[in-house]
């Protein structure tokens, strides 16, 4: 296996007016390509902050970071959104979607930014991320008019479409009930076993937290705890076959 991601004593502090706000300090991990990582962790510890580094959303106060083969100071800030747009996926707690758009449109979103120029394609590839999570039927449906659940199995769909390395994940299940958090899990879930997609996720939740391989428990900014999981090999139940 490779490194995906590599994190060396990462801090992030935010600086308002007077006040810092130390809300990353020396952070250490590795994570290897085809990995599922969780992250827990009380509210405030950091997690958001960490997943936003690692998404190249922000960058560190101090520290090294690695994604691929290249150190995230390699990149300006234009490198670094072509980066997510071919190689990341996200996936967030409030599903960002364009509510008066159609499930089709907003899964076509981020190949308006691509290489993939040819419509037809866009189309085609946008259909079998609709596919994958079980939403081809309400494929010219308005966004807005979804279930929660549905919603963020669109959002899934939107951030599988440029087929990246990686997902990235806040909270995912964090607004559904509990039947629609497991159904949007077991997606994540079969991205990761039958895709080999990389999949970071923090969570509130230990069941949530329990369909990874590892969970890294952040408190105060730090790496508190790991915690392998033994993992039980799931019946075929998702939508990607
Ligand atoms: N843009 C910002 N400017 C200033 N402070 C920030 C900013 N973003 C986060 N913080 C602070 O950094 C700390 C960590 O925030 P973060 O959002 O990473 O926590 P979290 O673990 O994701 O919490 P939650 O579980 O509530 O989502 C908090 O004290 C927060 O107030
Ligand atoms: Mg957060």
């Amino acid at each position: 296996m490779e490194p995906i991601i590599k994190v060396e004593n990462i801090s992030k502090t935010y600086q308002e007016e007077d006040v810092a706000t130390h809300a990353l300090s020396g952070i250490n991990f590795t994570i290897q390509k085809g990995e599922f990582v969780a992250i827990m962790g009380p509210s405030g510890s950091g997690k958001s902050t960490l997943l936003n580094i690692l998404g190249l959303l922000e960058r560190q106060s101090s520290g090294t970071y690695q994604f691929l083969s290249h150190l995230s100071s390699e990149y300006d800030d234009q490198e670094a959104a072509k980066i997510r747009n071919e190689k990341i996926g996200f996936v967030f707690q409030s599903f960002n979607l364009l509510s008066r758009e159609s499930v089709l449109s907003n899964v076509k979103m981020p190949l308006v930014y691509s290489k993939i120029t040819n419509e037809a394609e866009r189309t085609r590839r946008a259909e079998k991320a609709i596919r994958a999570v079980g939403l081809s039927h309400r494929i010219n449906f308005e966004a807005g008019k979804l279930s929660g659940g549905e919603k963020q199995r669109v959002a899934i769909a939107r951030a599988l479409v440029n087929e990246p390395e990686v997902i990235f994940a806040d909270e995912p299940t964090g607004n559904l009930d509990s039947k629609s958090g497991e159904t949007v899990m077991k997606i994540i879930q079969t991205l990761n076993d039958k895709l080999g997609r990389t999949v970071i996720l923090i969570t509130h939740e230990t069941s949530t937290a329990e369909h990874a391989d590892r969970i890294i428990f952040i408190k105060d900014g730090k790496v508190a705890d790991e915690k392998k999981i033994k993992k039980k090999r799931r019946a075929n139940e998702g939508f990607i076959k």
